[in-house]
Parts: C-alpha cells; structure tokens; sequence
C-alpha cells in the first residue's frame, strides 16, 4: 500500500480539495483507492458519504485502525487536519510514503508554512528520501505578484514544485457533489485537468 499524506498546518490551504480529487483520479483509474480522514471535521469522510453510486468505489477511515483493518488497499490518501503540530506531524509524516503540501500564495500562508517545512527537512525520513516531499500552489492566480512571491518561496524550499492550481468554482462542484475533476465530462474540466498534469506526472514516477 502507497500512503500519501496531504498536509500543511495552516487551515484552509486545500488539503480536502487536494485529497478528494486525487482520490477520485486513482478511483477511476481503477485503483483500490482508501481516504483516510484524520480531521475532526470529516469533511473527506463525508465527501466519499455524498459519492454518486454509479462511480468507482472509494473506501474510506476516519482512524488508522479502521484503515489497517481494511484489505488490498493499494492507495491510502490521508487527510490531515489544520494545526497538526509535534509529535502528531512526526508521525504521520513517518508513515507517508509521499507527501504533499498545498499552499495557497499570501503571505499569511507563506509564513504559517514555513515552520512545516522546516519540520519536513529536518524528518530523517525525508533526508534519507524515505518520504518524498512535493509542494503544490493552490488557488493561485497565475501572472500575480503573489503568485511570483509563491513560485520563489517554493523553488527556496528544496522540495519540487509539482504545479498550480488555479482558483476554480469546480472545485466547489466537486465537493458538493462527491466527485472529483476526473469524473466530470473533460469538456467542463478540461483547463483545470492540465493543471493537474505535472502533479500526476510526479506521483506516476513515484510509482515506477
Ligand atoms: N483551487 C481551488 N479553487 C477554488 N476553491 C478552492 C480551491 N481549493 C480549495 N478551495 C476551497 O477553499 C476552501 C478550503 O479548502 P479545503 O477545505 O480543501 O482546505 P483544507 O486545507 O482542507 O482546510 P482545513 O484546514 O480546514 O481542513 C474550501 O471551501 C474549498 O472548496
Ligand atoms: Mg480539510
């Protein structure tokens, strides 16, 4: 089994957003797909819970036990919740095979997010790539200064840039209705699906 952390302390960043559709893009790729949801809210938990029967099952967990107990899981998403800190991160960086970090391009997130990735180079396992680390812009407006600020902090960060996502109403969609970018007619997703090319592209090498 794969697992794949979504994380960043800072609420709001996009860690559902990025959860639910990336567990939609291996749903549909015929992956036997589980979201783990680590956050008292359960807003992945209740995502999979809104899922349209006629679409590829996703299982989902809102403990690990309950993900341990499942069988031929061969991807674990797990979402994190906000202001995830000490020993807590440790450990669910510790289990990750992969992780990944969106961030949105204020300031405000910029530096609520920089003591996570200071905790993220420090991880042996990361160090000893163990872990692999990708950061992911979200909700950034391409050709902005705050997308220019964004793009410098991350290229500082060490870590690979796997791609932007821009601000769209479909994400909204998507979360409403318990689907993901990937099970929408193309013609309707298709500017944000290019987006998700290079993301899809890191994790597709990963896999090799
Ligand atoms: N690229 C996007 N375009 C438009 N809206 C977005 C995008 N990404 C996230 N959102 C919206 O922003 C809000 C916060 O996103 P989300 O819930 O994914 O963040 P989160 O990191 O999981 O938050 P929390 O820390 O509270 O768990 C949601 O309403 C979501 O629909
Ligand atoms: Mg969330």
């Amino acid at each position: 089994m794969i697992k794949i952390l979504i994380a960043n302390p800072k609420g709001g960043s996009g860690k559902t957003t990025l959860s639910t559709n990336l567990a939609g893009y291996y749903a549909s790729n015929g992956k036997n797909v589980c979201l783990l949801d680590l956050d008292k809210q359960q807003s992945s938990y209740s995502w999979v819970r809104r899922r349209p029967e006629h679409l590829s099952k996703i299982s989902s967990a809102n403990n690990r036990d309950a993900l341990a107990k499942k069988k031929n899981i061969e991807i674990a998403i797990i979402d994190s919740p906000a202001g995830i800190r000490g020993d807590k991160l440790s450990d669910a960086v510790k289990e990750a095979d992969w992780v990944i970090v969106p961030m949105q391009a204020s300031t405000y997130d910029i530096n609520a997010t920089q003591e996570f990735i200071d905790i993220l180079k420090a991880e042996k396992a990361v160090r000893k790539e163990r872990t692999f680390v990708a950061m992911l812009g979200m909700r950034v407006a391409s050709r902005t200064k705050a997308a220019e600020n964004l793009a410098e902090y991350l290229n500082d960060s060490g870590f690979p840039v796997i791609g932007n996502l821009r601000n769209a109403q479909i994400y909204a969609h998507t979360a409403e209705h318990g689907i993901s970018l990937f099970e929408m007619p193309a013609y309707k997703a298709k500017k944000d699906l290019e987006q998700w090319a290079p993301l899809l592209k890191w994790i597709k090498n990963l896999e090799k």
